[in-house]
């Protein structure tokens, strides 16, 4: 959740941290830090509530020299967020700082152990136990850092990824990695450290993604990073190529992030498409369905887990494989999966849904299903994220960096991914006939020029959200495939503008969400022509009898909805189990422009970090 930085080398440290922050900012903003060895002063830190925008105006007249520090953004998880708790966090003796992202479990024990040798904390941060720890390991021990790194970390339960500046140790920094990602990138004579490999693609693309229970130690003037254990036993790693342009992580001209990633959603899904949907062959195909065919078709059941927008793919994902693959499929919130003791074995499959892959509540969830023997299936977008790493196998979505925090083009990836899972896996089954086959094929194809067709509709949503910014609570409604999507568009709302929403099967608002409607409260009905069309001109008519106000979605050149309705929005026609990736469209900008007129920080909403690496 939070974010991490490091540089050493030839440059000065400090721009090349803040550009790194700014980029990480997205993973936390309740405050930000900096620790540099100065060429005037040594070990210096400076540190303030906030934003790195904050960080920037407070270090103005510090001196801000030299060539090796580290970085960090913080998401408050143990303390509340102010310049105390914020990193890097000083050991007693003034030699070290620290930075760190995860949480240290066994903190109260540890922190207590060393009170009782008389040593001071500062903060009411986990953190600060693990440089007051290794403080008083190097003073009791008499060891260099990276002695007293590797003592430490033997005695540490919890998530960690760290960076460690020594006072005394100037030219090294050392970095450790437990359950929360962590990546070196290595260029000319200088190393550089972050969260993911977005601070670094600028000055090199050559990374290392660091393992569990690895320590990293970057010494100037090196040629290579080194790698070691906890003994001490040296990791050989290989140096991957990221392949990750500027462009991507930048805003582009858009106001805000999320807009531009909404946008993005034709490109991103060609992109997710690209070489996998070939319309010429009328055919899909998925690798890792060719490699594990087996174990894939031969699954008695599919249990798919995932948190947040992911889950609300997933429920899609559901009724594609059900009624596609003839697989009998479970979805469970990855959170609550963890501690079910599920009834799982070897014949199961477990899919695993995850935009950043470092959700830690998906990952223990597959460790859990690794354990009973299942196997494991990621569908994931960061690339050499820790998910994918822990499958069997996979399929990225492909939709480039996701930096808004609200989740957009990576919901219509997974849909699109889990559609050509199922189209793949049915075929090889044998359970589509070909006509339906090739029809989706070609639909899927079509998917984002019809996109680009609701796009074209931006500056009508706008006007309807004017119209709605004063609404404190919003109903969401949907059937089928367009259930999920209610829940989607519900919870874009909620994260962004704070307005209470719910999303609920259409039909199951007479079961009680009915006695809130009156005449103040928007309803959002995603009703286009479908097999469940005249059901869902029923609920319209229910709300409507109750003076509810409804922005419906309906499906071009439809005027039975558009006479009920107040205000709506026109999808073109496609097959219906494809709608989500159209019909999700305008309730992302509908959310998207009442947060931005009631002057929400958008891309930061707040308590929010983008990927959710505690429990
Ligand atoms: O990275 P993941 O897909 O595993 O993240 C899961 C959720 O934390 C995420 O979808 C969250 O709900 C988003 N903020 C939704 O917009």
């Amino acid at each position: 959740m939070c974010g991490i930085v490091g540089y050493i080398g030839r440059r000065q440290a400090y721009p090349v941290l803040i550009k790194g922050l700014k980029r990480l900012e997205y993973r936390g903003y309740d405050s930000a830090g900096v620790a540099l060895i100065t060429e005037t002063k040594g070990l210096e830190v400076y540190k303030t509530k906030g934003k790195v925008a904050d960080l920037e105006a407070y270090v103005e007249d510090k001196d801000v020299t030299g060539t090796v520090g580290i970085a960090h953004t913080r998401w408050a998880t143990h303390g509340e967020p102010n310049a105390t708790n914020a990193h890097p966090h000083i050991s007693c003796s003034g030699n070290l700082a620290l930075i760190h992202n995860g949480i240290i479990e066994n903190y109260t024990v540890l922190k207590e152990a060393l009170q009782r040798h008389g040593v001071a904390f500062k903060s009411s941060t986990d953190t600060e136990v693990l440089v007051q720890l290794i403080d008083y390991i190097q003073q009791h021990l008499k060891t260099d850092l990276l002695t007293a790194v590797r003592l430490a970390l033997r005695q540490v339960i919890g998530a960690y990824a760290i960076a460690i500046l020594d006072r005394n140790e100037p030219n090294q920094i050392i970095a450790a990695r437990k359950s929360s990602p962590l990546v070196v990138g290595i260029g000319d004579d200088e190393f550089f450290l972050g969260s993911d490999a977005s601070p670094i693609i600028e000055y090199t693309d050559k990374v290392v993604y660091l393992d569990d229970n690895d320590i990293a130690v970057l010494r100037r003037g090196a040629k290579e990073a080194e790698f070691v254990n906890f003994d001490n036993e040296k990791i050989e790693h290989d140096v991957k190529t990221v392949d990750l342009d500027l462009g991507q992580i930048e805003k582009g001209g858009y106001p805000h992030f999320m807009l531009k990633e909404i946008f993005e959603q034709p490109k991103s899904l060609r992109d997710c498409m690209r070489g996998r949907v070939n319309v010429e062959a009328n055919n899909v195909v998925l690798s890792a369905v060719i490699d594990y065919r087996k174990e894939l078709i031969n699954a008695r059941r599919y249990i798919i887990v995932a948190c947040g927008t992911s889950w609300h793919a997933s429920l899609i994902g559901k009724q594609l494989l059900e009624s596609i693959c003839q697989i009998p499929v479970e979805v469970e919130y990855a959170s609550e999966f963890r501690y079910s003791n599920p009834v799982i074995d070897s014949r199961d499959v477990v899919i695993a849904i995850s935009q950043s892959g470092e959700t830690a509540d998906t990952l223990a969830a597959i460790q859990l299903a690794k354990e009973r023997g299942a196997f494991i299936f990621g569908i994931c977008n960061a690339i050499g994220s820790s998910i994918p790493r822990a499958t069997n196998t996979g399929c990225y979505i492909h939709v480039g960096p996701e930096i808004g925090v609200a989740s957009t083009k990576a919901f219509t990836g997974q849909v699109t991914v889990l559609t050509m899972l199922a189209l793949a896996l049915g075929k090889a089954r044998g359970t589509i006939n070909n006509t339906d086959y090739v029809n989706l094929v070609r639909e899927l194809d079509s998917i984002p020029q019809k996109m680009e067709k609701v796009l074209e509709q931006n500056d009508h949503v706008r006007d309807i959200s004017r119209v709605f910014t004063y609404a404190r609570n919003f109903l969401y409604l949907g059937r089928g495939y367009n259930y999920p999507v209610a829940l989607e568009g519900a919870l874009k709302l909620k994260e962004i503008s704070y307005i209470h929403a719910e999303g609920y099967p259409a039909a199951e608002m007479k079961h009680g969400p009915i006695a809130l409607i009156d005449d103040e409260m928007p309803v959002v009905v995603v009703a286009t022509q479908n097999p469940l069309y005249d059901k869902l001109m029923s609920n319209i008519q229910e709300i409507k009898a109750r003076n509810g106000r409804v922005i419906a979605i309906v499906t071009e050149g439809d005027e039975k909805v558009k006479a009920l309705a107040d205000e709506f929005v026109e999808l073109p026609q496609t097959i219906e189990c494809l709608e989500p990736l159209l019909s999700t469209i305008p309730l992302q900008l509908l959310a998207y422009h009442i947060a931005v007129q009631k002057g929400k920080n958008v891309d930061q909403p707040r308590n929010l970090a983008k990927s959710v690496t505690v429990e």
